[in-house]
């Protein structure tokens, strides 16, 4: 984990005794053995880009042996106002690809198919979260659709009407929006004409919105009145409206209306964005942006500290956006020109910008995108999306998997699915009982699963299985895309054995890295580029096993120390999870004098078994102690005593950041002060931890 934005491990003074080489060498001993292995279905890989494991094999060799080479092959499928010059220019940490390069990503995302053959194709399909009711009293899904032509016309007016404000090419945007298509036309401007957009997402606080306004000094806000979710009105101008107080830099907010509720306009500042597009030019030619130009800058949801503005540049984000959607997704492929793609990510997030708006407009898909929540009027709402409109491809985190497991399988088994080809999974390693219920109750056994390791950092996927070629296995991420080069070190820089944990590191540049930290770049060298030399670290720890697939096992920040063994949260919480009573887990270590930490595991149950246990006969105090030894004992014979949880906690739910990140940090200050008192800015929901707080006490 970069070391300055999380606390260190709190280390009890019997932690010093384990063997000191492991410490300094942040191994990771590895206990989870899963041997399940998956090929792809025949019948996908017969129509797949890339249709075997020698193939990919052949296609990584040579990316491989001539990156530069490979991905300028890549950059050649897009369109340029004028070709590049050289491909990479390297000096570490400073990268710049497509030196020279003029581009403009909204030109790929949108243009290039307005003009061509994909005119007329659905661009984007999208899903209001709220009923619309008739005359006569019946309701009907809220639904819009835009085709690249449309996109292109409502593109170049939004863009021609920020112009009009004054904004221009490398002014600072910032864009605080629910999931609707202006929130990704919004997007397409800014990038047209060069403004470079920073995406606050829609649940922040308004101290949260000033603070990333004021760093990157923005210009604009560009809102709407506000948004739905869960039934709710969410007053997203209201919130900007407090954030405006303290942001002195911001000239213009405009304000898409979405709701119709009324909010506050101030005039000369305040515009709405229906008035500006009615009178905007309905033509704007995109701004030729040189391959370096900064394209946006997106805060990471963060731990600790200041928020860091992660920069992003134009050539090299595209080109590995739009390669990384193409295999990865299968898309852009003409055995399946009626694939409906939809990735679950909000846009305030990378996976959005990356794989709802930029990859898969650049491979000329239709993307689906859904305005609300998944339990919203029920808990069967994804599936009925899905069904009504087709997705082929559906790609969403494990906080949604188990959250879907807990809530029950009856909720799915209603719906037929059978549109569905390939499904993907990003945000955290998912466990492999989850993958299994993913691939059996969603995808039938019939739909590959793409398990996607990246960073908002690495701006693109760099970890996943080519879906047609790479046989996968429950848990694991697979291998590494083209020409990308991860390894598995210990913090020398030393490669660890097959088989063993340790530090995830790239040793190559890539196309779509951050550049930098905005107004920071020693930041970004020291967090990113200092713990091991020579190398990118990620932060995360992996094993990669004896057929170079990677497994992913949490934070390296997270690590637990029990009796000197150096255990990944994943593989204990993996164990949890399996057992049939358990939906979610979340492991933690707590100072112990014994064994330097002590397991602290905080678990949430089934919904059924939760119900059966308020119901049960009995003493319910003793029904739930014996539940606790159960899950001890079961974790003691999956993965061995070692890691047998000293403590289990219930909890109806755990803390998470506001992309469904559990907080393992928030965890281990209440197993080990039994308060919370860093920085609880990115948790989602504050009743989570006033309920841990009152489980403890009760
Ligand atoms: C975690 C999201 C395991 C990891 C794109 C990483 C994963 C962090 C996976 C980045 C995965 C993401 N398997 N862990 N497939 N995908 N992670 O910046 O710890 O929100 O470092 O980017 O999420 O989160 P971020």
């Amino acid at each position: 984990m970069p070391s300055d934005s999380m606390p260190a491990l709190p280390v009890s003074p019997d932690s010093a005794a384990a063997p000191s080489h492991v410490a300094a060498n942040q191994d990771i001993e590895s206990t989870l053995r899963e041997n399940r292995v998956f090929p792809p279905p025949e019948e996908f890989s017969a129509l797949a880009h890339v249709k075997s494991l020698e193939e990919y094999e052949a296609l990584y060799a040579k990316s491989i042996a001539d990156p530069e080479a490979f991905w300028a092959e890549a950059a050649s499928d897009l369109h340029w106002f004028a070709k590049w010059s050289k491909v990479l220019d390297w000096n570490l940490p400073l990268a710049k690809w497509f030196v020279d390069g003029k581009l403009n990503l909204s030109y790929n995302c949108v243009d290039r198919h307005a003009l061509g053959a994909l005119a007329d194709k659905t661009a984007l399909i999208w899903e209001g979260e709220l009923t619309l009711v008739d005359e006569s009293g019946v309701g009907h899904s809220h639904i819009r659709k835009l085709t690249y032509a449309e996109l292109h016309v409502e593109v170049q007016k939004f863009a021609s009407a920020l112009k009009a404000l004054g904004i221009q090419k490398g002014d600072r945007v910032a864009v605080y929006m629910g999931m609707t298509p202006e929130l990704a036309i919004a997007l397409l401007a800014c990038a047209r004409i060069g403004a470079i957009h920073s995406v606050i997402f829609g649940g922040f606080a308004a101290q949260a919105i000033a603070d990333r306004v004021n760093d990157s000094q923005c210009v604009a806000i560009i809102t709407q009145d506000s948004s739905y979710r869960r039934g709710g009105e969410i007053p997203l101008k209201t919130t900007v409206d407090g954030a405006l107080l303290l942001t002195p830099s911001v000239k213009h907010v405009v304000v898409y209306q979405r709701s119709g509720t009324p909010v506050y306009m101030q005039a000369g500042r305040d515009h709405w964005w229906h008035e500006l597009t009615a009178a905007a030019d309905p033509v704007c030619p995109a701004e030729p942006m040189d391959s370096e130009d900064p394209l946006y800058i997106l805060y990471t949801s963060g731990t600790t500290g200041k928020p860091k503005g992660l920069v992003h540049t134009t050539g090299g984000y595209s080109v590995q956006t739009y390669l990384t959607t193409k295999y990865v997704f299968d898309l852009q492929n003409p055995n399946h020109p009626n694939d409906v793609y939809w990735c679950t990510a909000d846009i305030g997030w990378v996976t959005g910008h990356s794989y709802v708006v930029y990859g898969p407009l650049q491979c000329g898909a239709t993307v689906l995108m859904y305005e609300g929540a998944p339990n919203f009027p029920d808990f069967s709402r994804f599936w009925k999306i899905i069904d009504s409109h087709q997705v082929t491809i559906f790609y969403t985190a494990p906080t949604a998997i188990r959250a879907f497991i807990k809530w029950g399988d009856e909720h799915v088994e209603k719906h037929s699915l059978a549109s569905l080809r390939l499904l993907g999974t990003v945000g955290e390693p998912i466990n492999p009982e989850a993958w299994m219920w993913y691939r059996d109750k969603i995808g039938h056994n019939r739909c590959p699963i793409v398990d996607t390791w990246w960073q908002t950092e690495t701006g693109a996927i760099l970890i996943a299985p080519i879906p047609g070629a790479v046989p996968t296995k429950p848990g694991s991420a697979t291998r590494p895309f083209f020409g990308i080069e991860p390894e598995v070190v210990t913090r020398e820089g030393e490669k660890v054995p097959a088989g063993s944990g340790g530090l995830l590191v790239v040793k190559k540049p890539w196309p779509s890295m951050a550049r930098t930290v905005y107004g920071d770049p020693e930041r970004y060298q020291k967090t990113y580029w200092s713990d091991v030399e020579g190398c990118y670290f990620t932060g995360d720890g992996a094993r990669q096993d004896a057929d170079g697939y990677f497994w992913l096992m949490g934070r390296v920040d997270d690590v637990l120390n029990v009796s000197g063994h150096r255990l990944g949260t994943m593989e204990v919480e993996s164990a949890l999870v399996a057992h049939p009573k358990v939906a979610e887990a979340a492991v933690v270590g707590r100072p112990d004098d014994l064994k330097g930490q002590a397991i602290v595991a905080f678990v949430s149950l089934e919904s059924s078994v939760t119900a059966a246990l308020a119901t049960a006969s009995g003493d319910s105090v003793a029904n739930l102690a014996a539940l606790k030894d159960e899950l001890k004992r079961w974790v003691a014979k999956e993965i061995g005593s070692l890691a047998r949880p000293e403590e289990i906690r219930f909890t109806d739910a755990l803390p998470k950041t506001r992309s469904g990140k559990i907080m393992r940090r928030l965890l281990r200050e209440l197993a080990t002060h039994g308060s919370i008192q860093g920085d609880t800015t990115t948790l989602e929901d504050f009743a989570v931890i006033a309920k841990l707080r009152e489980a403890e006490e009760g």
